[in-house]
């Protein structure tokens, strides 16, 4: 199986990588093209991928095409894709917003997997939803999970609805953890410690939260239950929350990305 990454920005080069660094994948199955002079000749640098700079090379032999442009870039890129492509090929794309159906017209091809991603990919923690066209069969798609699953995690979801919802949950949720850590990093430098202490005492006090979260079969907020008595001081800081509407807040942010995700798909 060659697989063929396009795109080598954050979130191709992430994905090749942690398919790289999988037993998966031999050397030499592992292809990656990209428009930028530059990058090219810093990836041919490293030696865990075939770099690429003309798509004539490289697209008609991949069983396998990760599709990992912006999606303003893609039309363009899919006209010039057209030509090379065979029936049998697997189109994997990582773009938000771009719908099956658009990639299947302007490709001219059936096979389409549709992903979304996540950043904590980068540091093989992500998780990345995925649906696909109905042309793709269990084997194509187990072999397309397993390649995704380099990264991280990923769930399979029945329709592209949940593609956009996950764009407000995990897409772009990994923005809303850092609005949480960043209001909670400049209370405490308010609160006097300095720029290091902060930092360890946020990132310990997140990093922490998610351990006991994983090692246990508790919800959240039973843990709140669990870590705010009455009239103590985390209940304080809750009623806090509470007062100021923030669950339905961040609800309501999570809807906002979803809205949007799916007005992109419409473009
Ligand atoms: N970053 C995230 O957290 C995230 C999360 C979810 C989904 N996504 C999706 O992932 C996709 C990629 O995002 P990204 O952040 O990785 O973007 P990026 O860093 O800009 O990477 C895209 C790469 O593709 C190159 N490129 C542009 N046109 C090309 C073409 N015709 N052929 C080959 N390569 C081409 C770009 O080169 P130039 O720089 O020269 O244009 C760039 O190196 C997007 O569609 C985005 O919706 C990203």
């Amino acid at each position: 199986m060659k697989v063929l990454v396009i795109g080598a920005g954050n979130m191709g080069l992430t994905y090749a990588e942690g398919m790289a660094s999988s037993p998966l994948l031999s050397k030499h199955k592992l292809r990656i093209f990209d428009t930028d002079p530059k990058k090219i000749e810093t990836l041919r640098q490293q030696p865990q991928f075939d770099v690429y700079n003309n798509l004539d090379d490289c697209l008609p032999k991949a069983d396998l095409v990760f599709i990992a442009v912006k999606p303003f870039h893609s039309e363009n890129l899919f006209k010039i894709m057209k030509p090379m492509l065979n029936d049998d090929q697997i189109f994997v794309s990582l773009m938000a917003g771009v719908t099956i159906e658009t990639i299947q017209q302007q490709l001219g091809k059936s096979k389409v997997v549709r992903t979304m991603p996540n950043l904590p990919a980068q540091v093989g923690k992500g998780v990345t939803s995925y649906t696909e066209s109905e042309t793709v069969s269990k084997i194509e798609l187990l072999m397309v999970r397993n390649l995704l699953d380099t990264t991280g995690t990923s769930i399979h979801v029945a329709t592209e609805n949940f593609i956009d919802a996950s764009t407000g949950i995990s897409g772009s949720g990994p923005a809303y953890v850092f609005y949480f850590m960043q209001s909670m990093l400049e209370a405490a430098l308010k609160m006097g410690f300095s720029d290091y202490d902060s930092k360890v005492l946020v990132s310990n006090t997140f990093e922490g939260a998610i351990e006991l979260f994983n090692q246990n079969d508790i919800s959240p907020k039973s843990w709140i239950a669990k870590v705010a008595s009455k009239g103590g001081t985390t209940q304080a800081a809750i009623d806090s929350m509470d007062d100021n509407n923030v669950k339905q807040l961040i609800e309501d942010a999570a809807y906002a990305a979803f809205d949007r995700a799916v007005e992109l798909g419409k473009k």
